[in-house]
């Protein structure tokens, strides 16, 4: 726990955030972070569709606090979007709402996803709407419903973590929904603390939407969990076109080929952009055996 509350602190800073985009793409992200432009992005998609396997994109960016760095923000996420089309590969888009003003202005912010849902439904492209911490709850979700009157392309994310996620997904069982565990630091009053409680409701989370909602992804590299889902939906005779399992790119590779040859649909998250050092943060906070990684890059330099 201290471990982790470390990396999440690491995350939210932003000197060394800055620094980290100064000094380059090093500290062995590259292992979980598809390169630093578009197409870079699009060549590991292209080679992970080959594999049966479908992708989601995001174009990381993070701590943007004026209208400016959120514009230049959608602006790349529009580059994607055409990107995606041009390239005819399998892929859609995961956008975090921060990124394109969500803090600096509601109103702002929805003209910017917008614009960008309504380019990407053009093409038939989906847009998940990625979720932050607690504070940015809520008006995420109330994005998703706005758009959701004009737009059938958009879905958003339950983090199991959240004592009020149970409620959520009866609220929101007609979109298609990412469900997770929930990657941030959160206080006691709004989330589960222990290991047993959010794995216990991430499963109560994924049967009911698998039951009841909409197209369920399932997002982990929890093998308890896949095997869990794989014999779940046998039981309840749920056909495979109502869900996909999701990992991360550059985690248990073997096991995404594995899961996609099986027959079962299966999508990575291509994170990509020169802005991926809180990113990277996070994933050294949920597993610090990643810190290899940094290890063998800082020695092979
Ligand atoms: P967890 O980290 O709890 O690991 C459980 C067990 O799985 C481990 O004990 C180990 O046995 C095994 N394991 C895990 N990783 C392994 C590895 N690399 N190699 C071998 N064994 C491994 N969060 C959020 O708050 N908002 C969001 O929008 C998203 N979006 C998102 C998309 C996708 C595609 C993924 C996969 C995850 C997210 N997350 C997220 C992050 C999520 O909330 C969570 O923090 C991480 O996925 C870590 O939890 P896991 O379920 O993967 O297992």
């Amino acid at each position: 726990m201290i471990v982790k509350n470390f990396f999440i602190h690491l995350s939210e800073n932003q000197f060394l955030n800055k620094a980290a985009q100064n000094y380059g793409f090093k500290l062995g992200a590259h292992s979980v972070v598809a390169g630093t432009n578009i197409e870079e992005a699009i060549k590991s998609i292209k080679e992970l569709n080959a594999q049966g396997i479908s992708c989601t994109v995001d174009n990381l960016g993070e701590f943007v606090h004026d209208k400016a760095e959120a514009l230049a923000a959608k602006k790349q996420i529009l580059g994607v979007v055409d990107a995606i089309q041009k390239h005819k590969v399998d892929a859609h888009i995961s956008l975090k709402p921060s990124q394109i003003g969500l803090d600096i202005d509601y109103d702002f912010c929805k003209d910017n996803i917008t614009e960008i849902v309504e380019r990407a439904a053009k093409y038939n492209i989906f847009i998940n709407i990625d979720m932050e911490n607690f504070a940015r709850l809520q008006p995420s979700f109330d994005l998703m419903e706005e758009l959701a009157k004009d737009y059938d392309n958009v879905g958003t994310v339950i983090q199991s973590y959240f004592l009020r996620a149970q409620d959520d997904i009866k609220k929101y069982s007609n979109f298609r929904l990412r469900i997770v565990k929930g990657a941030y630091k959160e206080p006691d009053t709004v989330a589960y603390q222990t290991k047993e409680e959010i794995d216990a409701n991430f499963i109560k989370l994924i049967e009911y939407h698998l039951l009841h909602g909409k197209f369920t992804s399932i997002a982990t590299h929890d093998h308890n969990v896949i095997n869990h889902v794989k014999q779940f939906v046998v039981e309840h005779d749920i056909s495979y076109d109502k869900f996909e399992f999701q990992m991360l790119y550059g985690f248990r590779k073997e096991m995404q080929v594995e899961l996609a040859a099986q027959g079962y649909n299966f999508c990575t998250y291509i994170p990509f952009g020169t802005d991926w050092y809180g990113y990277f943060m996070r994933r050294l906070a949920e597993r610090p055996q990643n810190l290899n990684l940094v290890v063998k890059q800082v020695f092979t330099k």
